[in-house]
């Protein structure tokens, strides 16, 4: 053949692939409110950074007509490219291709580009738009989803793995999602389930919408499978371009730096009156995390699931920090078995990438109750003292208000290696709240007054002034300082730069036998 004519091949090849499942299945993929795998990398990756791998592969399966059912590329679009100049891998599933199923050629190109990015060390992203398993594959596309199982777990913890769901997700397909770090889902168009509202009814007789079953907000709110809600794909696709800026792009690297304008020492008066002295009162505690932050700019993760802990990253001196805050406008910022799980899943993250911690500390315990107790609190709650317990990098604590009893353990106190613990005035370091302890200390003293109401608040004030304070715990070195509130800021940054050649190791071992 003429190079003419050779090159006339392959831009012909080439321009078959790009159609994926034809216009008609392209415009009912708009219709549907998605946008195509290929405009979705588009989105995703910086200009024109764009590399695709294996284009032409095809599936090898011959039956149920499938010989004729061949389209380059299979289903999948994989390959690599920049977001903010650095270098991530992508695969996005094609709907319009056999409804973006998986054979074992769409699994062999996941797995391809999975392990180039462990090889390299960069963070994959998949967007997933898919009906499952490929039927006419049969046990094959099982076993190219264990394939994809297995590397999910050998790259965690290595690379940051990214899952966005922009479509349907079910059986046991959910699985390579759930094992990576973050997921992301899109409002009405993506659904994710074991199995679906129809094999429900049939077997439980419950009746429930797609929608209500594994849509977006259910993932959301309810379950916390998911940590970020978008309303389209292109508001996701940039909110994932967002999280990148906080993460490093292997576990061997520090998060990127970005310069801030922001001055380091900028002091905020507001902050001495932010935290109510009523230790009944509530207040968000973002303003505070927000005040603190570089351009106070916080980017809240897991927002609609468990309230009652906030986490998310901010920067600090330009440096990206993982924030683990009780939030006393949410069940008084109570530990329960969500807000548990829920933070020692971001602390292993950030552990695991390098991400220094700031914590925020305002809890009055753990959440009591029959419900909670036979749910696994004790389980639950020792899954949070053991990410803190465990984590290496480096931990900034300020006491706002209450740190009381267990909780006060478990909110990275120096007991369990927390690097610098910072208190406000208001903050109250003790076994329990003061109401609490002189019920039960003071029963009987209570009992015999003349006027035993008058004896209980007098009790409970002397207990405040006693034990209900940070002193207490200054004079025995298990805080650091007592800071004026509107210096958190400064201090928190001297703490984070006086940190950042800190070195510390865990016990060598097969690994951990962590409480699940
Ligand atoms: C082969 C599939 C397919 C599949 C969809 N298609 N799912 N082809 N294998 N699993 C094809 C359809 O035949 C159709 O082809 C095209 O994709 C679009 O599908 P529609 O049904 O027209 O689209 P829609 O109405 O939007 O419904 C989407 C859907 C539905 C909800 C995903 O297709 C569906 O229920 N599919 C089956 C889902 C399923 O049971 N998968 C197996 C799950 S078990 P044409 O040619 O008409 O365009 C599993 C096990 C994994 O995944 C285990 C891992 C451990």
């Amino acid at each position: 053949m003429e190079p003419k004519a050779l090159l006339e091949k392959l831009e012909r090849k080439n321009k078959e692939a790009m159609e994926g499942g034809g216009t008609e299945r392209i415009q009912k993929q708009h219709e549907a409110g998605k946008l195509t795998a290929r405009e979705r990398i588009e989105i995703l990756l910086d200009k024109n950074t764009f590399v695709e791998t294996d284009r032409f592969k095809t599936h090898r399966c011959n039956d149920f007509g499938m010989e004729i059912e061949k389209i380059p590329g299979d289903g999948v679009i994989t390959g690599h490219g920049l977001i903010h100049g650095r270098t991530v891998f992508v695969f996005a599933q094609d709907f319009t291709v056999l409804g973006g199923s998986l054979s074992f050629a769409h699994a062999e190109k996941i797995c391809k580009i999975m392990k180039t990015a462990m090889r390299v060390g960069a963070p994959v992203i998949g967007l997933c738009d898919s009906g499952g398993a490929r039927i006419q594959s049969g046990v094959m596309s099982l076993a190219g989803y264990a394939d994809i199982f297995l590397l999910n777990v050998m790259a965690s913890g290595v690379i940051p793995q990214i899952t966005a769901i922009m479509g349907p997700s079910a059986g046991g397909a959910v699985y390579s999602p759930a094992l990576t770090d973050w997921i992301f889902m899109v409002e009405k168009t993506s659904h994710m389930f074991i199995t679906g509202p129809e094999v429900i009814k049939a077997v439980t007789r419950e009746t429930v919408t797609k929608e209500e079953l594994g849509g977006a907000m259910a993932h959301n709110e309810k379950s916390g499978v998911a940590h970020f809600a978008s309303p389209d794909d292109e508001t996701c696709l940039h909110q994932i371009r967002e999280l990148m800026t906080f993460l490093p792009r292997n576990n061997m690297e520090d998060p990127p730096l970005m310069e801030s304008k922001d001055d380091p020492m900028r002091l905020d008066e507001a902050l001495r009156t932010a935290v109510p002295t009523d230790p009944n009162m509530p207040y968000d505690i973002r303003e505070i995390i927000r005040s603190n932050m570089d351009e106070h700019y916080f980017f809240e993760v897991h927002e609609l699931w468990a309230k009652n802990i906030v986490v998310g990253f901010g920067r600090l001196d330009g440096m990206p920090v993982g924030v683990v805050a009780n939030q006393p406008n949410f069940m008084a910022g109570c530990l329960d078995i969500n807000a548990s799980v829920k933070g020692a899943r971001f602390v292993r993250f950030c552990d695991a990438f390098n991400i220094p911690l700031i914590i925020y500390e305002d809890v009055p315990g753990f959440l009591p109750g029959i419900h909670q107790e036979h749910g696994g609190i004790i389980r639950n709650g020792a899954k949070l003292i053991y990410a803190f317990c465990e984590a290496t990098v480096p931990r900034i604590t300020i006491i706002t208000r209450k740190a009381y009893g267990g909780a006060y353990i478990v909110m990275s106190s120096k007991h369990i290696r927390g690097d610098v613990n910072l208190a406000y005035p208001t903050a109250e370091i003790a076994v329990m709240g003061a109401e609490g302890a002189v019920n039960i200390i003071c029963r009987e003293e209570i009992s015999k007054a003349q006027d035993p109401d008058a004896e209980r608040k007098r009790l409970i004030e002397h207990y405040r002034e006693t034990f209900a304070n940070p002193y207490k715990a200054a004079e025995l070195g298990y805080i650091d300082d007592v800071i004026d509130p509107a210096d958190t800021r400064p201090k928190i940054i001297q703490a984070l730069r006086m940190l950042r050649t800190k070195r510390d190791i865990n016990p060598s071992k097969k690994h951990a036998n962590m409480p699940l």
